[in-house]
């Protein structure tokens, strides 16, 4: 694992949006695994800034969502397919039809989701996946569980990620209970991760995914296992971790 430490949440954007303009050069066609949420939106922006004044091309490029709620439209403002258009996809010049993101309407979530897993497998694979982490250690909708999920599938969320992500919503009960998410195995099959986490609401899950153990109950920690994974915080995310001793010891 690579450890990034910036100073702030926008330099940890500048610094994702950095590494996935470097693969969409690279690899015109890419297939990225995309991430929603407050953490990657700096790098969204920094990534439309960078179509808009440097040409950065998406024309080729195909996207794949971690996940998606149970029983909200695509149109509905809080879903994430609503937000990647909001913060990105509407504002880059990538063709809708390489855009995907599960369907959170199905009527046959098992079809869903193993229609899910195909479509990447039979694209190659993702060759980029961005991650946020949850405070609780979860990736995607990946939540802290009796075992690790290959397969993208249903997820029941977890009281704390229906707290956290209640900021989104008008009160906490309007919050969907279950969620698709893809699994372990698209994202630790991903050619390259970068993972990205910001304030110290994260720093017990950063710490928990670079020294702990790896089990289920911290779904992040299966990461250590990743050959090409860079891990970009913010000084309050790295906070009680011994790394930021060493990192911050200069200043
Ligand atoms: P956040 O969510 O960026 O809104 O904190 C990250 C996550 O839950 O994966």
């Amino acid at each position: 694992m690579k450890v990034i430490c910036v100073e702030n949440e926008a330099a940890v954007g500048k610094e994702a949006a950095r590494l996935i303009s470097a693969m969409i050069r690279l690899k015109p066609d890419c297939n990225l695994g995309l991430a929603t949420g407050t953490t990657p939106m700096t790098t969204y922006n920094e990534l439309v800034r960078m179509y808009k004044e440097e040409g950065l091309d998406f024309s080729k490029v195909s996207t794949f969502n971690l996940d998606e709620y149970i029983g909200l439209d695509a149109d509905h403002p809080q879903s994430y397919a609503y937000f990647m258009d909001e913060h990105l996809l509407s504002k880059v010049n990538i063709k809708k039809e390489n855009t995907h993101i599960p369907n959170g309407k199905t009527l046959r979530v098992d079809r869903t989701c193993s229609a899910y897993d195909k479509k990447i497998e039979d694209r190659g694979g993702l060759d980029l996946q961005l991650l946020g982490i949850g405070r609780n250690g979860h990736i995607g909708f990946n939540e802290p569980g009796d075992k690790f999920v290959a397969e993208t599938h249903q997820i029941n969320l977890t009281d704390d990620t229906i707290e956290a992500n209640s900021r989104f919503f008008e009160c906490e009960e309007d919050v969907p209970r279950t969620a698709i998410t893809t699994g372990m195995r698209s994202i630790m099959h991903a050619g390259r991760i970068v993972l990205i986490a910001t304030g110290e609401s994260k720093a017990d899950a950063v710490h928990a995914m670079l020294y702990g153990e790896i089990i289920p109950q911290v779904p992040a920690s299966l990461l250590q296992l990743h050959p090409e994974i860079t891990v970009i915080v913010d000084r309050a995310a790295l906070a009680g971790s011994s790394l930021a001793d060493s990192l911050f010891s200069a200043d």
